[in-house]
């Protein structure tokens, strides 16, 4: 674990991170320190070796003996800033210092920046933005010196005596929320022979025994067979591994207050099914639990930080295997509200487990719900890696988890819900199929996916076909770096959707 300070005079650090604008003369902080380091920064500057554009940074030798070293990495244009932009800023400067196995690092923090952001949040976003940075898969590793060296400590500069406690409270909370979220992150890295369903209700059940407030359930094979989950125990049919079922009841808000319902995809490996994938598409497919696993880690925040709501997560996790008892394309499976769905293609399997866990969400008379998945590759196609799909007729829902990822830093862009993508997963032989397209092989598949969760939205009971709840669908298209990463995160999972998760229950 990193530990996060305030400066104070006797600090040493490996090196001193100052972040710069562009085309600003240096604001009185930066001055001070550079008059501290006889000028070390400003000489750089009149070089005009560092213009401190986005993202470019310069490594100094500032001669003195507490700080050795001074990285400026470039923030682009004042007026530019974002907390986003910041984030990249922080995370870019931390692994580059990383890089060279500094351990022990010191953040100026510009007064811009804290006025922009307000303190507490801009502590909060510097800390996430340091931790996930920090942050390596490599403890497959087996030779110690080839894996990343851990950050012992980050010290801020720049915070005066009247910002002190926001800054802390601010900072404090972002530790918490960067564990659970590097949680998250190792979790779906670690690889798939080992992060089976079990493996994964095992880690939610460890969520459950930190805080005692996060009350933890799987329900094994029998039970989801006794529920009638049809469609979930058809995908799960061709695996070795027995499926679970993993609900996280975190109610900490008011007693008659009904909850928000998280639904995660949580395909812990999916070849495809017997419409086996081809061997480069199959690459990745660990990361098909990431649904669950943001759930999990938004429950874990959540309890962490004491936030006052009632939250359940429903997880389905099971894996998605060919072979002999596998379930098979024209087959016609049965979800646990007696829906009929035939089997068009078994890769379009995470719609078929959500499809029960959307049913079962509808036991606890929910406030709302929304689902995460990494549920189609079409998304992908569409956005990149950047932004993640946003699903939704509710407006109301749609504004505030933009503004919540905004705030952040995160991306969801709105992609349509509408008639033609419902029809096109209407079946001749059951109520609905599990793959369609509006007017040729794959065109708006991730519309017609969402399509097709909208449908188990609805109240089956009510004769014109209402929804139970209001229900917003992610589709996760940027919640994973295939290889290497981004100059402020490393590849693997990127922890995306439980900031944004946090700042709209907040
Ligand atoms: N897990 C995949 C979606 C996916 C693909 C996520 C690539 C991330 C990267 C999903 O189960 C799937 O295979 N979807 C198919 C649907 C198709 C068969 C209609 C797809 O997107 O190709
Ligand atoms: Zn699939
Ligand atoms: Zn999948």
């Amino acid at each position: 674990m990193t530990t996060f300070a305030l400066a104070t005079e006797k600090s040493r650090f490996d090196c001193l991170i100052v972040p710069l604008f562009q085309e600003e003369t240096l604001e009185k902080q930066v001055k001070e320190l550079d008059a501290l380091y006889d000028g070390a920064v400003s000489a750089v500057i009149d070089l005009e070796d560092f213009e401190a554009k986005p993202m470019q940074s310069t490594l100094l030798y500032t001669g003195d003996k507490n700080t050795v070293r001074i990285l400026l990495i470039g923030l682009g244009k004042k007026k530019s800033l974002t907390v986003r932009s910041w984030k990249q800023a922080v995370g870019a400067a931390v692994i580059s210092t990383q890089g060279k196995k500094f351990t022990k690092l010191a953040i100026y923090v510009p007064a811009h920046v804290k006025k922009e952001f307000g303190v507490k949040n801009a502590a909060q976003n510097t800390v996430v933005a340091a931790e996930r940075a920090s942050y390596a898969f490599d403890n497959h590793k087996t030779e110690k010196d080839a894996r990343v060296k851990e950050l012992e400590s980050v010290h801020f500069l720049g915070i005066d005596g009247k910002e002190k406690r926001a800054w802390e409270s601010g900072a404090d909370a972002g530790e918490k929320l960067a564990t659970a979220i590097n949680n998250t992150r190792h979790l779906a890295n670690t690889p798939p022979s080992t992060m089976t369903p079990a493996f994964l209700a095992k880690a939610a059940e460890k969520v459950g025994k930190e805080f005692p407030k996060v009350k933890v359930e799987v329900l094994n094979k029998a039970d989801i067979q006794k529920l009638g989950m049809g469609c979930f125990l058809g995908v799960s049919q061709g695996s070795e591994l027995p499926p679970k079922f993993i609900i996280m009841e975190y109610m900490a808000g008011g007693k008659a207050d009904k909850p928000t319902v998280l639904v995660g995809k949580g395909i812990t490996f999916d070849s495809g099914g017997l419409s086996l994938k081809p061997g480069s598409y199959m690459t990745d497919m660990k990361f098909d639990m990431l649904g669950a696993a943001t759930v999990l880690g938004t429950i874990q925040a959540a309890a962490a930080l004491g936030i006052k709501k009632n939250i359940v997560g429903l997880m389905p996790a099971c894996e998605n295997m060919p072979s002999g008892t596998s379930y098979r394309p024209d087959d016609i499976l049965i979800n646990m509200e007696g829906k009929s769905v035939l089997v068009d293609n078994t890769d379009a399997e995470g719609r078929l487990i959500l499809s029960d866990a959307l049913s079962y969400a509808k036991k606890y008379k929910p406030k709302e719900v929304i689902d995460f998945a990494t549920l189609t590759g079409a998304c992908m196609v569409a956005l990149g890696n950047e932004r993640s799909g946003l699903f939704s007729n509710e407006e109301k829902m749609v504004e505030k988890l933009e503004a919540s990822s905004k705030e952040v830093g995160q991306q969801l862009w709105r992609l349509p819900l509408g008639p033609e993508y419902s029809e096109a997963i209407k079946s001749e032989v059951a109520d609905v199929v599990n793959i369609g397209n509006v007017g040729g092989r794959g065109y708006g598949g991730a519309s017609t996916a969402a399509a097709f969760l909208e449908f188990f939205t609805k109240d089956f009971d009510s004769e014109s076909g209402e929804a139970a709840y209001p229900w917003a669908h992610i589709d996760l298209s940027c919640s994973y770096y295939s290889g290497k990463g981004k100059p402020w995160v490393r590849g693997g999972a990127n922890g995306f959707g439980i900031e944004t998760m946090i700042s709209y229950f907040s």
